[in-house]
């Protein structure tokens, strides 16, 4: 294993982290031990930030000790990989859906550094007092909306963020690369500073990934 980023393996064109919970899967992934350590694959079909690393994404924007906003977690596929990078972090992980939500909480309690939170990401007034000092909002909720759902949250943060795009939910007729060029130009408009804007296909298809500096 070789790591490229900060708790981030590469083997043979495959990513990994180590895993903060070893003996236990999250979702069917493949573990592989080495030098007594369990490594989990974090898949790029699953995992729009495994697909971003696989593109060529170099940045150490999760480090061991950072503090994530994540909205959009889901029942904790990529959350889980953050965790077992973040270990002496955090990530407050948003969630609306109550199905999934379960299922976050349950891999909440396997691992000290998630905290669950069932919100809707439009509402952050409800859930902003729980946080403090983040330095990385991650976004990913495929909705309509999204780029006004990251300008909302981008105030709670000082640091980075990363905005995973997904074209189809804004416009399911236009062109994704033309939706994802609208969109960037919009966010600017309102004040983010994007530095790159990534195409996560054949990956991820019809998605880009939005980073950005929050100062
Ligand atoms: C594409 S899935 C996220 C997958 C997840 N990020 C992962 O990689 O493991 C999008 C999720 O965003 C959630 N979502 C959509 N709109 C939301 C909102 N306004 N607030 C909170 N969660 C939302 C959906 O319920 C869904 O679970």
């Amino acid at each position: 294993m070789e790591e490229i980023l900060p708790g981030i393996y590469e083997n043979a064109g495959r990513i990994y982290t180590a895993s903060a919970d070893p003996g236990s899967s999250v979702y069917g992934e493949r573990t592989v031990e080495e030098d007594g350590i369990e490594y989990r694959e974090w898949d790029p079909r699953r995992s729009k930030m495994a697909a971003l690393i696989l593109k060529g994404f170099r940045e150490p924007v999760i480090k061991k000790n950072s503090r994530i906003l994540y909205l959009g977690a889901a029942s904790g596929t990529t959350v889980s990989h953050l965790s077992d990078i973040a270990r002496e972090g955090v990530i407050f992980a948003v969630e609306f859906a109550p199905d999934p939500f379960t299922s976050l909480i349950n891999l909440a309690a396997r691992r000290k550094n998630i905290i669950p939170i069932m919100g809707d990401a439009r509402h952050l007034e409800r859930y902003s007092p729980l946080l403090s000092s983040v330095g990385l909002l991650y976004q990913d909720v495929a909705q309509r909306d999204q780029s006004d759902i990251f300008l909302k949250n981008a105030g709670l943060v000082k640091g980075k963020g990363i905005l995973m795009l997904k074209c189809r939910s804004v416009d399911v007729s236009a062109h994704p690369k033309k939706v994802a060029e609208t969109e960037a130009a919009y966010l600017r408009k309102n004040g983010i500073r994007i530095r790159e804007l990534i195409d996560l296909s054949p990956l991820e298809k019809d998605h880009y990934a939005v980073i950005i500096d929050i100062l």
